[in-house]
Formats: structure tokens, sequence, C-alpha cells
């Protein structure tokens, strides 16, 4: 399972690229607007974050007219080969993102909320969908029963469309998406930092080191 990270922030990005963790980068205008508290220029902010990851890194147009759609998909794309273009799952986003894998802008189509959304934005030659599944928890809905529901549709028509979780809110959260086979996930930052922590591991790591004290007081290994 491919591990994005969901922000705009260089230096969240940066630690999670030094856990040898993220695969890709995925934002959008809201995590932008969070990423440009300083009033960082937008085309700064996003070639910062371009050239960090080798992996797909997920910019938003930010038109809902679909001409404009494709026009900002083509300047953002220019920004670099590893942009993937967000476009809403609209009916002017269906439109723009036909055009665009004609002229072959990997799409990301994103606001997905149930899964004929998903089997349209794939018809139209998504090469991600991202299903908001943390927004669905948030109305009392079972937002990863909509990840298993896309994966079926897509298998029962041999559908390449990757499968990006996404509004990731825990560690249940990326359990469930690897448990039912997701091709990718976005995850906060805050998010992916949890991902690897459990008490039983820090409880048996300082036994073994107060063990180890016990062998070599100053706690070295004397090699
Ligand atoms: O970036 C897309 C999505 O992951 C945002 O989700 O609900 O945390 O704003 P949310």
């Amino acid at each position: 399972m491919k591990i994005f990270i969901d922000t705009a922030d260089i230096n969240e990005i940066r630690e999670a690229n030094d856990y040898g963790l993220i695969d890709g980068v995925t934002t959008n205008p809201s995590l932008i607007m969070k990423a440009n508290k300083d009033g960082k220029n937008f085309k700064d902010i996003v070639s910062e974050i371009l050239k960090t990851v080798n992996g797909p890194v997920s910019l938003e147009v930010v038109s809902e007219d679909s001409r404009e759609m494709i026009d900002q998909a083509v300047k953002l794309h220019n920004l670099g080969n590893n942009a993937v273009i967000k476009v809403p799952m609209t009916l002017e986003g269906l439109k723009a993102m036909k055009t665009l894998k004609q002229k072959d802008i990997p799409v990301n189509t994103t606001l997905i909320f149930n899964p004929v959304q998903a089997l349209l934005a794939a018809k139209n030659g998504a090469k991600f969908v991202s299903p908001f599944v943390g927004r669905l928890d948030d109305i009392g809905e079972d937002g990863m029963s909509i990840i298993n529901q896309i994966k079926t549709i897509y298998a029962n028509y041999d559908i390449k469309t990757e499968v990006l979780v996404a509004s990731v809110r825990n560690p249940v959260h990326v359990l469930r998406a690897a448990l039912m086979g997701a091709d990718a996930i976005t995850i906060p930052y805050d998010v992916i930092k949890k991902l690897a922590l459990h008490p039983k591991t820090d409880e048996g790591l300082a036994k073994f080191m107060g063990d180890w004290k016990k062998v070599s007081p100053d706690g070295t290994l004397p090699l």
C-alpha cells in the first residue's frame, strides 16, 4: 500500500521522508492555505514539494469550470513530471478529466463520497480516486465501507484506477485500508507518527536497555 502524506507543509514532508515511509504527497487548497501562513509564494511552495519527493504530488485545480480546470491542470503539471492533478468529482470535473486523459496528464479525482462517483471518475480516466472516509465518519456513516465497494466495482471491470484513501483521521483507517487492499492512502503527519507507536514496544525496549546496563554499565556495546 502506497503511503502519501496529506500536507503542504515542507517541514512535515521532509520529516516524514526521513522515516523512509512516504511514496508521495497530496495537497488541497485548504492545506496550501495552512502552509501559506507566512505568505509564501504558491509556486515556491509546490515547486519545493515536487523537488523534495520523487513520488506523485497531488496539486488541486481551483476552478469549477472545466475549461479553466484544464488550463490550470496543464500549468500545474508543467511544474514537475511527478505532479498529479486533483480534479473535483463534479460534472465539470468529469469533462476536464476526459480532456486531461487525452493530454496524458495524470488525475487524482477528489471529493469522492460514494462508489458510483468513483466509477465515473475511473471511466473518465482518473489515475487515482480519493474517497474522503473521515468526512463520512464525521456525519455518522462508515466511511471505510465505500472503499470495499469501490474495490469490488473496480475488480468486476478490471479497472486499473488506484483507490487512494483520503480524509484519514486515525491509525484504524490505515489498518482497515490495508486489510481492504487499498492501493494507497494519504495520511496527515500527526497520524503518520502514531502508526509506529505501541506502549508494549516502549515497555519492552525500556526492559532491554535496563537489562543491558547490567551487562555494560555505560550502556555501550563493547565491540
Ligand atoms: O487532502 C484530501 C483529504 O485527505 C482531506 O481530508 O477531511 O482531513 O480535510 P480532510
